[in-house]
């Protein structure tokens, strides 16, 4: 027997992605996001969501630059602090020892921490609703050497990403392979 309820938003695990960004000379900031997608494979282009409310919208909006850092189980405790504290008055960098790294194709830093760094430049922003979703082209990517596998692809176990269960704000870690694409055709 099913339930009917309130329409929501219940998409999840969701990946949450610590993103860097900066006015200007300004110092730069760190937010939290879940609220994010991939858009197109080629060319390769992503989506992140922010409410205008935060003080990264409108950094982003002036710079029209940002990078993903992927967190992995070890920085939770980073994505949470980025995610529950404002740059307007903090500075994150500083809050949570994570270091601002030169990115290739950015003048936003990269967060060395982080095994993945994908580096945006905005093409444009749609808005909906709550969010307003910026559209960005990944012009680099930077890339841990030590969580690759023998075919230089990222190794999820080494990687040790973070799932974010948004609707009872939970972070869990990576469970078991279930199977690889294509399986099914396999049996
Ligand atoms: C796990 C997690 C996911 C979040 N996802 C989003 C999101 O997708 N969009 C958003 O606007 N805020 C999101 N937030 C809230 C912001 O990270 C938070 O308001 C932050 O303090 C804003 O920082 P800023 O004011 O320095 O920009 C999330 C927070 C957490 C902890």
């Amino acid at each position: 027997m099913k339930k009917v309820i309130a329409a929501n938003p219940w998409l999840f695990p969701l990946p949450p992605i610590l993103v860097s960004c900066q006015d200007g000379g300004k110092k730069p900031n760190i937010i939290t996001l879940a609220w994010c997608g991939v858009v197109s494979s080629n060319p390769v282009m992503v989506q992140i969501g922010i409410r205008p409310s935060r003080y990264s919208h409108d950094l982003i909006l002036k710079s029209r630059e940002f990078v993903i850092n992927i967190p992995t189980r070890k920085l939770a405790w980073a994505v949470d602090l980025c995610g529950t504290v404002s740059g307007q008055k903090k500075n994150k960098f500083n809050l949570t020892g994570l270091t601002p790294a030169p990115s290739i194709k950015v003048r936003v830093p990269s967060i060395k921490e982080c095994p993945i760094n994908l580096e945006c430049k905005l093409v444009g922003t749609l808005r909906f609703g709550s969010h307003t979703h910026f559209l960005a082209q990944v012009v680099a990517v930077q890339v841990e050497e030590k969580i690759l596998d023998e075919n230089g692809k990222p190794d999820i176990k080494k990687l040790d990403p973070l799932a974010f269960f948004p609707i009872a704000d939970q972070y869990y870690s990576i469970g078991k392979l279930v199977g690889r694409y294509g399986f099914s055709k396999e049996q």
